[in-house]
């Protein structure tokens, strides 16, 4: 009968150990009693960026990037994107299941009565430099409301986290449209409890002189489908980042201030924002071919393409090239489209893209969309942030609830120099 064990033989013992496996992994602490004798530390794996390594058990996202699949508490992201809305999906990742009516309007109610920034986080925020890029002002605001909010640091109290998670996800667009606004030196508009998520957002992002504004219902319901696409990605460089610096039991603030900080970065969330660079420089679609030869001599990346996990189409770029069809019918279209669909075509034929297993990811097309809308590419992190905002915070309720949770605190390899004694100035070369 076969049984769920690993058999390791160290040949510089000549010794045999045998470890279980549970959930197709080994317990990399198992490794640790294979010694060479009582001084060895022990054997431990060396996995460089996380590329082999599963760091939490969670029941959150399940992906196979293989097959291209992406599903929230089990159910598939198409089916969210046609049939959900933001903060149903909010609701979901956080409490595993999805509302009855009267807790989705409860959740509603609650999320909509929190969008108000403290008048000080306004004072905060206009000390910002005039061309302050919005997610900068975004990361920093975050960390700066664990400082109006003292009891946030009182992790182990449920009620005291559930409190919190509803002012991020209510404030992460005020935020936002104040750090445009700002960046662009007009004045803060304040929420408006009758729209909905994204068309409060787009209200406080874009009302000019207008008494109330009016969302367009299909830039409404794209930007709605968009956060829902972008909620969670299970153990991605920023939710790393957040279950990480979360583990020291840090305030969820300041948490999530490093979570956006790690989302910020071109190889993560700035690469929308990188495509769209890329896009134009491109300029023409004539200049594909010229550009994709730059891709294959390593020149430059092909932004918005590839992942570390999917290795097929992401499912979200199917969806996100959907509703951009929708948004420009509304918006016009926009010429970088034509530009991005060659680049896609080309890149799928050629063998370079193929054996590489590159396909278009979530980025490569969220940024033409937000342009049509009429956000800035320097928006396009935060727009990011906004929606990724539940996913951080299932992920960190997670962790704490989390009975094999420790503070984490990865092992090295030390390659450096072995002891040796201090050399006076004098004496240096
Ligand atoms: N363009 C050209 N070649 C690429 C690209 C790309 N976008 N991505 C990977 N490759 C190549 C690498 O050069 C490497 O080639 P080699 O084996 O011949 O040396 C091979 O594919 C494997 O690439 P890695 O960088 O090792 O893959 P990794 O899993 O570490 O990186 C990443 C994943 C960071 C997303 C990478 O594909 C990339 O830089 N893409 C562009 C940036 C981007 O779009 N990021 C958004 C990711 S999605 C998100 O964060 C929401």
């Amino acid at each position: 009968m076969s049984k769920s064990t690993l058999s390791i033989v160290d040949n510089r013992t000549g010794k045999s150990y045998e470890i279980p496996i549970e959930n197709g992994t080994i317990r990399a602490m198992d490794l640790r009693q294979i010694k060479t004798g009582p001084d060895d530390f022990g054997l431990m794996s060396y996995d460089p960026a996380f590329m082999n390594t599963a760091s939490c058990k969670s029941a959150i996202t399940f992906i196979d990037g293989e097959k291209g699949i992406l599903r929230y508490r089990g159910y598939p992201i198409e089916q969210l994107a046609e049939k959900s809305t933001f903060l149903e999906t909010a609701y979901l990742l956080l409490h595993g299941e999805l509302p009855n009516k009267q807790q989705l309007d409860d959740w509603v109610y609650e999320i909509t009565h929190h969008r108000f920034l403290h008048e000080n986080i306004k004072k905060f925020m206009d000390g910002f430099r005039y061309d302050a890029h919005p997610m900068g002002v975004f990361v920093s605001t975050v960390a700066a409301l664990s400082t109006f909010y003292k009891e946030a640091n009182q992790i182990k109290d449920p009620e005291v986290r559930r409190k919190q998670i509803v002012r991020l996800i209510a404030k992460g667009p005020t935020i936002a449209a104040f750090a445009y606004r700002h960046s662009v030196g007009l004045p803060y508009v304040y929420p408006d409890d009758e729209l909905s998520y994204a068309g409060n957002f787009l209200n406080m992002m874009f009302r000019a002189t207008e008494t109330k504004y009016k969302p367009n219902p299909v830039l409404e319901r794209a930007l709605d489908v968009l956060f829902i696409l972008h909620a969670d990605h299970e153990q991605n460089c920023s939710t790393n980042a957040m279950r990480s610096v979360g583990s020291s039991e840090v305030d969820p603030y300041s948490a999530m201030a490093a979570a956006a900080a790690a989302l910020y970065g071109p190889l993560h969330g700035g690469a929308n924002e990188q495509v769209l660079r890329m896009l134009r420089e491109i300029g023409d679609k004539k200049n594909v071919p010229a550009y994709i030869k730059r891709v294959k001599n390593k020149e430059v990346l092909l932004m918005g393409f590839g992942h570390r996990v999917y290795k097929n189409y992401d499912p979200r770029a199917s969806i996100i090239k959907r509703i951009a069809d929708e948004v420009f019918e509304v918006t016009g279209k926009n010429p970088l489209i034509d530009i991005a669909v060659e680049l896609e075509r080309i890149a799928l034929e050629d063998e370079y893209f193929i054996s590489h297993k590159l396909y278009p990811n979530v980025d490569f097309y969220s940024g033409i969309i937000y342009e049509a809308m009429g956000f800035p590419v320097s928006m396009f992190p935060v727009l990011f942030a906004i929606g990724r905002t539940p996913g951080w915070l299932a992920q960190w309720e997670e962790m704490l609830r989390d009975p094999e949770r420790k503070i984490a605190r990865p092992r090295q390899v030390y390659i450096g120099a072995d002891k040796r004694d201090y050399v006076p100035m004098e004496k240096r070369k």
